[in-house]
């Protein structure tokens, strides 16, 4: 291989950024197209049952509306469920829109109004009238937690094979605990609602401006519902305001919009109220078990998780909640178990490190019950119990520097003045915490294609069907592009979230850093070799006898490092080659070493600390020190970023978000931003990020390991530890609310 320097993950601001204050960054509701009907979703007012009658007389005779479609007036579509399977989408049968007259979850869409403008659509939807069959439903999943069962279907593997004798070596354990933990359902939220602008060309082609994190996932959706073929669809996606997972899989105004606009042969937009986005995916009520076994010295002997998640009627959402538990610490007996229990919502959808989010907080808060049983530090209890390897799967980890995040996080935070005695820490009339958890989550390179193209004046083009979610991965791939091909980042244009560009996959599990980062690496590193080697082969060339070592595109000319007036344009190149530009295409796929032979995390170390108003029961979360080792740090002001965020999720997390529910009429009650409530600026106060040292050759030859979601993981449990510190209540519910520390 040519020798391309090290990637050197030098700091660079967003190269979107400006696009993104100034308005210039447009996002799938925001597309404008000519003659551009819009559409309003009516939505169920039931959870389960059916609907006897709708009557739509009214809103078909308010002027400007164009069609009121319902399971009774729907355009042609698929009609078997594998068609509206998706690239990310569970086992079962997926929710098909307008399908039949059957209510399967509160807000279910019900009807769609579309009218010449957005007013008309809406004052038009709210005269439709609709008279229901009821059916008795529940959203409780401690209701039906008897009728929990394992998935029929796997998602991914299953949790790994009991080890050793769990019950057994439990038994005789001198140091137990054994407790339930709770998280509140929690709903993405992203500030981008769900919306879909589609655009009718003349010729039958279909340009769908979504709000997705994989664009060739939408389009291969629509192209088998609709049966269309694919090259009639075309997606796109470039920016997206926030998603955390919501846009994984397809939703339902993109049905919609779809349908709609290939009936009336014309353009049409739906975007769902914030209201409604809590009618679509959400991290999933989970009731978990943590059982911990340990000897006086603190060394676990038995490890036991068992995880009940809520899921739909219709699917099996699943996800990895319990594995850790067998994964971040050494012990010879464990036993996990994960089982589904089916309520009457929508399905629910991964939101940022699912599953980790919540197994990890149930294990780190049991781990720190036990470090207070056994009177160890909990930094200490953690360390006692290092593995070394993963026993889940048998094999050597890439790298794992997670007891520098111990350290270096410790040190930061100044963990070695804290007083171990709950409540012994107080100003005032406020009550100090201190408390600390760590985080994990998997490092994933899937096989990822871009190409890179460079025209006459030596501008560079890259493009990746991937998407830019807000995690930076413009900014990142231009870096990429500009240090291996040597030239200024200036010079550099991304492409993303376009079904156009070369194959990606949905732009989740925190891999496309790791993942698009090595194809775009691998395509401009192939367009850098061609472009030397035509400028080499050129008649005459003065670069004929050059070694690509030596050479460096420079502008719009490739000349020699040492004597300048050696140089070949690239006009002359392009001639020579009889093309309009020079283009690379290559796919970038985890080597067998990194991915069969050993297993690859992000690791981290997260202190928090707290004051709780001892009169009021407020929290504050005061400071957050998250020590992070995540290989390559590309850019570290997105990487910190993207830290931050995660962090903010997690008070989030521990402190304000619930989405709270009426079981009476199985709906999710406190639909909008005024009553969910999220982390905002006056709740945050200190977050620091440390990136730990850490050397991964084995994973990608980026060594970058992905960012998006380690922030989130084990950020709440260290936060209801540090309450439990500042107050000696174990609180095993998030969120924690002030009448609980009452
Ligand atoms: Mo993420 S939950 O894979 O967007």
């Amino acid at each position: 291989m040519p020798a391309v320097s090290p990637f050197p993950g030098a700091w660079h601001t967003r190269v979107d950024g400006a696009l993104k204050v100034t308005g210039r960054a447009p996002y799938a509701g925001d597309f404008a197209a000519r003659g551009l009907a819009h559409g309003w979703v009516v939505s169920a007012a039931i959870a389960k049952g059916s609907i006897a009658r709708i009557d739509m007389r009214a809103a078909l005779a308010v002027p400007g509306v164009l069609r009121v479609y319902t399971h009774k007036k729907r355009p042609g579509a698929a009609w078997f469920n594998y068609k509206y399977h998706d690239a990310v989408g569970p086992p079962g049968r997926p929710f098909r829109p307008l399908r039949d007259g059957r209510i399967h979850f509160s807000g279910q869409p019900i009807a769609l109004v579309v009218a010449e403008d957005l007013e008309t659509a809406r004052y038009a939807a709210s005269l439709v009238r609709v008279e229901y069959r009821p059916d008795a439903a529940t959203i409780d999943v401690e209701r039906v937690r008897e009728s929990a069962a394992e998935p029929t279907k796997r998602r991914s593997g299953p949790p790994p094979e009991p080890r050793g004798d769990a019950a057994a070596a439990m038994a005789s354990a001198p140091l137990h605990v054994d407790h339930e933990y709770r998280v509140a359902i929690e709903h993405h939220n992203p500030m981008e609602l769900q919306a879909t602008t589609v655009e009718w060309q003349d010729d039958g082609k279909i340009t769908v401006h979504d709000k997705t994190q994989g664009v060739l996932n939408t389009r291969s959706y629509v192209s088998a519902v609709f049966g269309l073929s694919p090259d009639k669809v075309h997606v796109v996606a470039p920016y997206v305001g926030g998603a955390f997972g919501i846009g994984l899989r397809p939703q339902y105004q993109l049905f919609l919009a779809v349908m709609a606009t290939l009936d009336l042969q014309r353009s049409v937009r739906v975007t769902l109220t914030r209201d409604q986005g809590f009618s679509v995916g959400y991290r999933p009520d989970t009731l978990q078990r943590v059982a911990l076994g340990a000897d006086r010295d603190g060394h676990l002997q038995a490890v036991m998780h068992d995880a009940i998640a809520g899921t739909s009627r219709f699917e099996e959402h699943q996800e990895s909640v319990v594995d850790w538990s067998g994964l971040a610490y050494q012990c010879d007996n464990v036993k996990l178990t994960y089982r589904l229990a089916r309520i009457d919502t929508p399905t629910p959808t991964d939101m940022r490190a699912p599953g980790a989010t919540l197994g990890v907080y149930a294990l780190e808060s049991a781990m720190d019950e036990l470090a207070h049983a056994a009177a160890i530090d909990p930094i200490e209890l953690r360390l006692r119990n290092y593995a070394e390897r993963d026993q889940n799967e048998d094999k050597p980890f890439t790298s794992k520097e997670l007891r520098s995040c111990y350290q270096e996080g410790a040190r930061r935070f100044g963990w070695d003045r804290r007083s171990a005695a709950p409540r012994s820490m107080r100003d005032g009339h406020e009550l100090i915490g201190w408390g600390m958890a760590g985080g994990i989550w998997e490092a994933m390179f899937t096989k990822t294609s871009a190409r890179a193209s460079v025209e006459r004046g030596g501008h560079v083009e890259v493009g990746v069907a991937t998407s830019d979610i807000g995690t930076g991965t413009y900014t990142v791939l231009s870096q990429i592009a500009a240090h291996t091909l040597g030239i200024p980042i200036e010079r550099v244009s991304v492409k993303l979230g376009d079904s156009s560009l070369p194959q990606a996959p949905v732009e989740g599990g925190s891999w496309t850093a790791t993942s698009a980062g090595s194809a775009v690496a691998a395509a401009c590193e192939a367009l850098r070799n061609d472009l030397f080697k035509s400028a080499r082969r050129i008649k005459s060339s003065p670069l004929s006898r050059s070694r690509f070592a030596d050479l460096r595109l420079v502008d719009d000319r490739i000349q020699h490092r040492d004597d300048h007036s050696r140089a070949v344009t690239l006009a002359d190149v392009l001639q020579a080659a009889g093309v309009e530009k020079l283009e690379a295409n290559k796919t970038a796929k985890p080597s067998l070493i990194g991915s069969k032979r050993a297993a690859s995390y992000t690791h981290s170390a997260i202190f928090a600390e707290v004051r709780v108003d001892e009169e009021l029961g407020v929290v504050r979360v005061t400071r957050v020190v998250s020590a992070v080792a995540a290989g390559k740090i590309l850019n570290p002001i997105t990487a910190r970023s993207q830290i931050l965020g995660g962090v903010v999720m997690g008070i989030g997390m521990a402190l304000f978000e619930e989405t709270q529910r009426d079981d009476s009429l199985a709906r999710f009650m406190n639909r909008n931003l005024a009553e969910y409530h999220l982390a905002s600026n006056a709740d945050i106060r200190d977050i620091d990020v440390v990136f730990v040292d850490e050397q991964d050759d084995r994973i990608s030859p980026l060594g970058a390991k992905g960012l998006g979601e380690i922030g989130i993981v084990g950020t709440a449990a260290a936060i209801a530890n540090a309450i439990f510190h500042a107050t000696g209540r174990r609180v095993r519910e998030l969120p924690v609310t002030l009448d609980e520390l009452l």
